[in-house]
């Protein structure tokens, strides 16, 4: 079956899911449909807190969002949700005054945008929204950013009032941030939001100005699920932003992407180990972002190799975000497929995924690697996807 074929078929499957969805929880069908994309990051992580280079690519694996308008017997003009991936949970809360936060995580991603988005000037209609999709959550792939980027343009569209693509990803963003505690960067919403189909998405966070990056025929995007589960909010990822932020200071920036490497040196003073390594990781892992952009058009995997090794070393000893399990996933699939391709941990870290970039018959050797020498010896055993490059979130013609 041809890539396409199968995202359109993968897509009605779930569209089908979420339609029915919407039924159970309401009664009726739906009249709209969203969908957002998860994200795999290829390069430049903990780069863009610190406005610095991302590279991630959209992944044909998305968020579906099914829309309707409200009970018509429903005094207060309300937004209802139904989470399907989560047990069918429900949740609904008021758009006539301040938006409150819920105790629960998702649902304060969604109470988020309609807040963002009302503060944005959106003027919101009472609606009803079933949400379900088929991004592995926790994996490192941004579920939570497709979340909050396919609930930013269903809830505008509606409201007659679409956002562009690069506010649906300052709104998701300022949610994720100030209603459920992360504090995040914009790339994994500006990738879900604006990506193009085959291509990567080499963003400037300083700028926010951005270029889709071909990917070259030959290669394959391998993303190596560890099945290993941490939330965001309670790993380092806010102490390490905290920290970047404290190396900003020390060098007299507002942020870490003016420093060289020779101001890095020149100006470590009296700076902590600590401090100046995770600068070091910023400083270098910016770098390497534009060089592996190029190698991704070209084809050149023993550059890959060399950008996503160097890469996975920073982050594993100067960022130190990685983890014993993933460290020996990188390791055994890097010693596999050698000069074929490129692997390194993907996304925040503490578990999550690795990726691969590499020569489509590299597929199989990886998929042999992770069964026969990494699942028998681990904990939780790890899974093999081949992902496409998918596009930016949309509203889908299908209903
Ligand atoms: C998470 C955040 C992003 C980014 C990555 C690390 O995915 O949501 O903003 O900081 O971690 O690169």
């Amino acid at each position: 079956m041809s890539g396409s074929l199968a995202v359109s078929l993968r897509r009605q499957q779930l569209i089908a899911r979420v339609r029915e969805g919407f039924r159970m929880a309401y009664g009726v069908d739906p009249t709209r449909f969203y969908a957002a994309p998860g994200r795999v990051n290829l390069i430049g992580d903990h780069t863009d807190y610190n406005a610095g280079l991302v590279l991630p690519c959209a992944i044909d694996r998305e968020t579906i969002i099914a829309v309707g308008p409200a009970d018509e017997s429903d005094k207060t003009p309300r937004i209802h949700t139904v989470a399907l991936d989560m047990g069918s949970v429900r949740d609904a809360f008021s758009i006539e005054g301040e938006i409150e936060r819920a105790g629960n995580n998702w649902q304060n991603h969604i109470r988020g945008v309609a807040h963002f988005l009302r503060s944005r000037g959106v003027a919101l209609r009472p609606a009803r929204l079933a949400i379900g999709g088929d991004i592995p959550m926790g994996a490192g792939l941004s579920s939570s950013a497709a979340l909050g980027v396919g609930t930013a343009l269903a809830l505008s569209d509606l409201a007659g009032q679409p956002l562009d693509p690069p506010d649906l990803a300052s709104v998701a963003q300022k949610a994720e941030s100030a209603f459920a505690g992360v504090a995040c960067g914009i790339m994994d919403q500006m990738a879900s939001a604006c990506s193009m189909v085959g291509h990567a998405f080499l963003l400037d966070c300083r700028s926010l100005e951005h270029m889709p990056i071909p990917i070259s025929d030959q290669l394959s995007i391998i993303v190596i699920d560890s099945g290993i589960r941490r939330q965001l909010e309670e790993t380092g990822y806010n102490e390490r932003r905290e920290e970047c932020e404290k190396a900003a200071e020390h060098y007299g920036l507002a942020s870490l992407r003016p420093l060289t490497p020779a101001l890095l040196e020149e100006g470590r003073g009296d700076l902590s180990d600590v401090i100046y390594r995770r600068a070091r990781h910023v400083v270098s892992e910016t770098a390497r972002v534009e060089p592996t952009a190029v190698a991704l058009v070209k084809g050149q995997t023993a550059e890959l190799a060399q950008l996503m090794r160097a890469s996975h070393h920073s982050l594993r000893d100067d960022f130190e975000v990685s983890i014993d399990p993933i460290d020996r996933l990188v390791s055994l699939i890097g010693t596999a497929i050698g000069d074929n391709g490129g692997v390194r941990m993907t996304g925040g870290g503490f578990g999550g995924s690795v990726v691969v970039l590499a020569k489509h018959e590299m597929i199989d050797i990886v998929t042999q690697v992770v069964e026969t020498r990494y699942n028998p010896d681990a904990e939780i055993p790890a899974s093999v996807q081949v992902y496409e490059a998918h596009a930016g979130a949309a509203q889908l013609t299908a209903g």
